[in-house]
């Protein structure tokens, strides 16, 4: 690599000028990158990958987001909430997989009823699982007491994308209403954080209107918030929402996957002891695109467990894939994928984020 670059990196000089270098590298430059984020990981890490069954277990959702393609303005979509036996169902299969840890994700709903069902399901989870499996929960802005209830019901890892840490983009993506403020969303933050959580954020990369400056601006974000886990992916426009409508405007596809290689290995080296997860956004783009965000540095991948004929209707963007594949079809594929770029499964490990033992 170019001494100037090596240097940065040697030097941990992060200034957004720098971090911009970094990640506009293509080349054998961008290739020596993804090499040291990937050997940065193996080295205080390991070769192990922890596994989150994902499920997403409702694509009802209360708010607008301009990008999203389970926006409740979007009247194509048909709306699932799936029953709590099925959700447990999920949950054992994880268990049973030795999946080691399970995320909760759906739409975005803080009604009281939505608030109390989850807290219940964190209770039967614990207790059908002897308090062997980890829990996530991705449930979008809530209440710092709904977070700290839930906190104390069992779950103990929490993810938030703040999507842009850019004040300005995020208005731009969502309606300007208190629903949708990127105040709000830097305050709950703070909430799941200061509730005990294990702490994720992440970005969108390629989006409308970013540029690098931004996505420089992202990585610095990330860690003066001194987050735990981040779940970083590329853009992809959905037909059916608002954002569409600027597709013109975007980056390619692959130049949107290859800045998202760049900030995974970046982070990697800027934060080496967090969890970063390889996204399905970046498998959407091509198809080895998970494995090769593992192999520059990210080391948490989520198979969606959800049951397989609801799972179309779970579309955040379009050509998600594996959305007609059977739980367990992944399953097998996966342990074969993560062998073949020499990873290894970290079966039955609740697989904690090494920075927030050391944040707390
Ligand atoms: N493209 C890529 N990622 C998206 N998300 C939502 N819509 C899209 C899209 N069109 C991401 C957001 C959200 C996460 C659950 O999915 O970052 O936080
Ligand atoms: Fe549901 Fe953004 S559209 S949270």
């Amino acid at each position: 690599m170019d001494k100037a670059l090596q240097d940065i990196i040697d030097n941990k000089a992060w200034t957004e000028d720098n971090l911009v270098k970094l990640l506009e590298l293509r080349g054998k430059d961008q290739k020596d990158l993804l090499k040291m984020g990937g050997d940065c990981l193996l080295q205080t890490r390991g070769s192990e990958v922890y596994y989150r069954g994902l499920v997403e277990f409702s694509n009802i959702c209360t708010k607008d987001c301009y990008y999203c393609g389970i926006r409740k303005s979007n009247r194509e979509t048909d709306r699932y909430d799936l029953p709590d036996d099925a959700i447990l169902e999920a949950a054992a299969f994880a268990h049973e997989n030795k999946y080691g840890s399970l995320v909760l994700q759906s739409g975005e709903r803080d009604d009281e009823g939505f608030v109390n069902r989850i807290d219940e399901l964190l209770k039967k989870i614990k207790r059908q699982t002897n308090g062997e499996l980890g829990i996530t929960l991705s449930l979008g802005e809530q209440t710092p007491e709904t977070y700290k209830r839930w906190f104390e019901s069992g779950a103990h890892r929490y993810l938030l994308r703040i999507e842009t840490s850019d004040k300005e983009l995020y208005t731009q993506l969502h309606p300007s209403d208190d629903k949708h403020s990127f105040t709000k969303r830097l305050e709950c933050l703070k909430a799941i954080q200061n509730a005990g959580f294990q702490t994720g954020t992440g970005v969108m990369i390629g989006l409308p209107g970013q540029s690098l400056k931004h996505l420089a601006r992202d990585l610095q974000f990330l860690m003066d918030f001194d987050v735990d886990m981040v779940g970083m992916g590329p853009y992809i426009e959905h037909e059916e929402t608002p954002l569409y409508d600027q597709r013109s405007s975007l980056w390619p596809l692959g130049e949107r996957f290859l800045t998202a290689l760049n900030m995974v290995a970046t982070l990697r080296l800027m934060m080496p002891d967090i969890n970063m997860a390889a996204t399905t956004a970046m498998q959407a783009i091509d198809p080895m695109g998970r494995e090769k965000a593992m192999k520059a540095g990210a080391n948490v991948i989520m198979p969606n467990i959800t049951p397989s004929n609801l799972r179309r209707n779970y579309l955040l963007y379009q050509n998600k894939p594996c959305t007609d594949e059977g739980a367990e079809d992944c399953s097998n594929c996966l342990s074969v994928r993560l062998e073949m770029i020499g990873r290894t499964p970290g079966f039955n490990k609740w697989g904690d984020s090494l920075h927030y033992f050391q944040r707390v």
